[in-house]
């Protein structure tokens, strides 16, 4: 076995049995030096991951400046990270992953409402309330009515099911950004009745920019690419015997529907905010899914 040496040197052998290793070769090497694990579904995902990040190399004949380039992006992506602070996850949002992760692990019913992005404001511990109840905790906005229902798949009411609400003000803030506002706001968890409903007042939600003052945001301005996100109502609603939902609500009207940064929006979310001349009102029903 010999190395080709540039002009002037001599092809030199190599120490017997060592392999051959070139831009081609290097891959099957790693897929043989992983091959030995007992961990079935690893195998084959890190083989996967290994091919395609070899033939991404080799597509753009990555420099050695890009990867060194890449390698601090990612450093500092982990560094921003915190228990309030997922630049990763925030990442892996912009570039799709998590909507596509989505759509490849629920391939649900049909006519089961879609899913849509978490995001990073969702949190564990908010207020429970009854239904009808005002959760704006006194913002100014538009006011905003919202009437939920939540069937099966057939139509039928769930009721007792656990829906959790949240979204931002009128300025496209989320409570923990309103400055002087104390606690939570604009935040909720409901429980439908027997008819599968439940109802609550707040504050009609603006759109906002995601986090963009890390390296992803970095890399959305150096991709000419928007940071805003249209205005939407999270909701995620569990109840026994039914997968998790959780989605989001869009307006019609929002001038931030196509260019969602995180790709969150689906035709099937985009819904009518009614005008009145109170404010608006939203109503909406949900498809949950059987487990
Ligand atoms: C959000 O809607 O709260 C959100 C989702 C993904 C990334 C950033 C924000
Ligand atoms: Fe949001």
């Amino acid at each position: 076995m010999t190395v080709d040496f540039p002009a002037g040197h001599g092809p030199v052998p190599t120490l017997a049995g060592m392999p051959d290793l070139d831009e081609k070769t290097i891959t099957e090497a790693v897929l043989r030096a992983g091959s030995h694990g007992s961990d079935e579904r690893l195998g084959t995902v890190l083989g996967a991951l290994v091919r395609h990040l070899h033939d991404f190399v080799r597509e753009v004949s990555l420099t050695e400046a890009e990867w060194a380039a890449a390698i601090g992006f990612l450093t500092r992506t982990g560094q921003l990270c915190t228990p309030d602070r997922q630049e990763f996850i925030l990442l892996s949002d912009v570039l799709g992953v998590t909507m596509l992760v989505d759509a490849v692990a629920h391939r649900r019913s049909p006519t089961a409402t879609e899913n849509s992005v978490l995001g990073p404001f969702f949190r564990e511990h908010r207020p429970s309330f009854e239904a009808g109840a005002d959760i704006s905790g006194g913002l100014p906005g538009t006011p905003l009515s919202v009437q939920l229902t939540v069937v099966d798949t057939d139509g039928a009411p769930v009721p007792g099911a656990a829906v959790d609400v949240w979204h931002a003000d009128s300025a496209g803030h989320y409570d923990s950004d309103v400055v002087g506002l104390e606690g939570a706001a604009m935040r909720g968890l409901f429980h439908t009745s027997a008819d599968g409903r439940t109802s609550f007042t707040t504050i009609s939600p603006a759109p906002y920019p995601i986090p963009d003052d890390g390296p992803v945001g970095s890399l959305m301005r150096a991709s000419g690419r928007s940071v805003m996100r249209p205005g939407h109502l999270h909701v995620r609603i569990e109840a026994p015997g039914f997968s998790t939902l959780t989605t989001m609500l869009f307006r019609e009207d929002d001038p931030y529907l196509e260019n969602d940064p995180v790709f969150g929006v689906k035709g099937s979310l985009v819904a009518r905010y009614e005008t009145h001349e109170q404010g608006e009102a939203l109503r909406h029903s949900f498809v949950l899914d059987r487990a």
